[in-house]
């Protein structure tokens, strides 16, 4: 089977109700990205980002996936699809994608602030208690955080995404302005000669643009649009 792999981003969402980053002033769900999606904003004041992303995770989990998740989906019975995703939400594996690697952490998980990454402190909250209290500590101590990784912080999944990308036959850009790295580079992994189509209402610079096939639609009907060109 042919290997098609996807890089999505922000606007993947939008059709299932989530607002993009780039595109409301700096706002991030109307709070500033630096202050609930940073290092320093989390040492500032925990307990705001503690609330900022609970609320998120309330409205994740009221959330469903789009007609675009549902056919990158669908694409599993013609391909082997892996989702590379930029997106905090869960909504590709909602919609039942089997493979999808998380480079920015998932909402639906807290983790130790002194070691985000020590599996043993991982926990994945279940909608019914999806809420952290506060001053809730990890086993470690340290206070819970959420599994996100912030601006400034390594991006330890671009590794194995970086592999996926090397292997693609066909590779799909959806919803991401590609204005953040190490994510924005993946696309110069795909092999030359890699067909890449962008689905994105707006321009993105995707290099190697020669090749590019621009779908200049939303993420549900650029989907239907990619079936029908595949
Ligand atoms: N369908 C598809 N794409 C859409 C739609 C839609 N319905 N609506 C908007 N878009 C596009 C926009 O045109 C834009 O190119 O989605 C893209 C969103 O870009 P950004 O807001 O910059 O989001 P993203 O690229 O995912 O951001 C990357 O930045 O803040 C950080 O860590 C955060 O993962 C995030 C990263």
């Amino acid at each position: 089977m042919k290997r098609i792999v996807f890089l999505t981003g922000a606007g993947m969402s939008v059709e299932s109700g989530f607002k993009t980053f780039r595109g409301n002033d700096g706002l991030w769900e109307d709070y500033p990205v630096e202050q609930v999606a940073s290092h320093e904003g989390w040492l500032a004041d925990p307990t705001l980002v503690n609330n900022f992303y609970n609320n998120l995770r309330k409205k994740l989990y009221a959330a469903k996936p789009n007609e675009g998740h549902r056919l990158i989906k669908e694409l599993e019975k013609a391909y082997e699809v892996t989702v590379i995703t930029q997106n905090v939400d869960n909504l590709h594996e909602k919609a039942g994608s089997a493979k999808v690697i998380h480079l920015h952490g998932e909402l639906t998980k807290v983790c130790s602030s002194n070691e985000p990454y020590d599996s043993r402190y991982i926990q994945e909250l279940p909608p019914e208690n999806c809420e952290v209290a506060l001053g809730t500590r990890a086993g470690d101590g340290s206070l819970l955080r959420p599994f996100i990784v912030f601006f400034g912080e390594a991006v330890p999944m671009i590794e194995p995404a970086a592999a996926e990308a090397a292997q693609a036959d066909i590779f799909v850009i959806i919803g991401t302005s590609l204005n953040v790295y190490p994510a924005a580079g993946l696309v110069q992994y795909a092999r030359p000669g890699t067909p890449i189509y962008l689905i994105d209402p707006d321009d993105a610079p995707v290099s190697g643009s020669g090749r590019v096939t621009h779908i200049k639609k939303g993420a549900s009907e650029g989907m239907k649009e990619l079936m029908r060109l595949l």
